[in-house]
């Protein structure tokens, strides 16, 4: 007698998934195919750049510019065609509520037309799940559960266990701030343009890290704070620049190398208690922040010293983008997890399941 093939099974067999992101100020489009990404189109907005940070509207109207294009040259670059997708997966929340709203009202116009299921995603799940991408002839290296997750990124910081892909516990947060926020707000403060994280990660590989220090946070558990932060280093340049109105421009490797150094050690203080907590020894890091060179090299000095093993998504998977989110909707697809052509976005939530 012919065994049936569960549903799973049959899922399992051939999937190719569209996957959208427009959660904040890149439009993103990725094509799966039986696990494997083979494209991940991303449309960053430099229209945000003059004005320190990100502009809601101005990102709606981006968004609504780039999707199609996006859509239709990931399509393209993986070689496949629109009848060959099975399922849309969309960034549900959260976000901008205006960014949003763009993804999932073209995943619901796609899904419509093409008579497709749709995925939601969770945006910091995504985030987490950019650990199991997969790229066609790159050789993968995939955490083990249950995992640690320190996720960072403009609107978030938080301690996750992953306890499977669909699994996660939430085990500290920012109770203001996140990381990546005081890197951006710092960076404007000093004249720098948005986003100010990266170019502060540039300019900090030539500066003295010991030069300045700044007034660390002092929460309880394994929660975070930046904000205290944000304002002791707004304030120091504040009276030093009564004094040297020069002082930003003449010091401005050393003060991104120092404020650098201390944004780390808050984020490494907690990942490491949160670590020895649980026990857990694979760690991950996600979010645009996890790209920030400081936060590897301090994550992989501690993994030689505590014997984690340490997993970071390489860049195109660390900054916002659709693989991500049409990794998390294959796992969610082969779980039989779908979602109505009712579902609205949301702005706000920590990790749903
Ligand atoms: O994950 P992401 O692309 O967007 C969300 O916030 O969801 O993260 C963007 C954040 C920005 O705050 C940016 O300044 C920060 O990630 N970032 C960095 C680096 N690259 C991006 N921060 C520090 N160092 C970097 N190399």
């Amino acid at each position: 007698m012919k065994r049936k093939d569960s549903k799973a099974e049959k899922r399992h067999a051939m999937t190719v998934i569209l996957g959208i992101e427009s959660s904040c100020d890149d439009t993103s489009a990725a094509i799966l195919k039986d696990g494997v990404i083979l494209s991940n189109i991303i449309a960053s907005q430099k229209v945000h750049e003059a004005y320190g940070g990100v502009v809601p509207e101005l990102a709606s109207r981006a968004h609504q510019q780039n999707i199609i294009p996006v859509v239709s040259e990931a399509i393209k670059k993986a070689g496949i065609t629109i009848q060959d997708i099975q399922a849309v997966a969309f960034t549900r929340g959260p976000g901008l509520l205006g960014s949003l709203l763009v993804g999932t009202s073209f995943a619901k116009g796609f899904a419509i037309a093409n008579r497709l299921p749709m995925i939601e995603v969770n945006h910091l799940q995504a985030h987490i799940l950019a650990n199991f991408i997969k790229e066609p002839g790159v050789e993968s290296h995939h955490p083990s559960f249950p995992f640690l997750t320190l996720l960072v990124s403009g609107g978030n910081s938080q301690l996750i266990v992953v306890r499977n892909y669909l699994d996660m516990e939430m085990v500290g947060q920012t109770i203001d701030d996140a990381a990546g926020e005081a890197f951006d707000k710092c960076a404007k403060v000093m004249g720098l343009p948005y986003p100010g994280g990266p170019i502060i990660d540039r300019l900090a590989q030539t500066g003295n890290p010991e030069r300045f220090s700044f007034n660390k946070p002092q929460i309880p558990g394994l929660d975070y704070s930046f904000s205290g932060l944000k304002t002791s280093f707004l304030y120091f340049l504040r009276d030093e620049l009564k004094q040297h109105p020069d002082f930003i421009q003449e010091n401005l490797n050393d003060l991104c190398a120092s404020l650098q150094k201390t944004v780390i050690d808050i984020l490494m203080s907690k990942l490491k208690k949160a670590a020895k907590q649980t026990g857990i020894k694979q760690i991950a890091i996600g979010g645009g922040v996890s790209a920030n060179s400081a936060l590897q090299k301090a994550v992989r000095e501690e993994a030689a010293l505590a014997g984690w093993e340490v997993f970071i998504p390489r860049l195109g998977f660390s900054l916002d983008n659709a693989g991500m989110v049409a990794t998390t909707g294959y796992y969610k697809y082969l779980a039989g997890q779908f979602i109505s052509l009712d579902a609205a976005p949301y702005a706000r939530t920590t990790l749903a399941g």
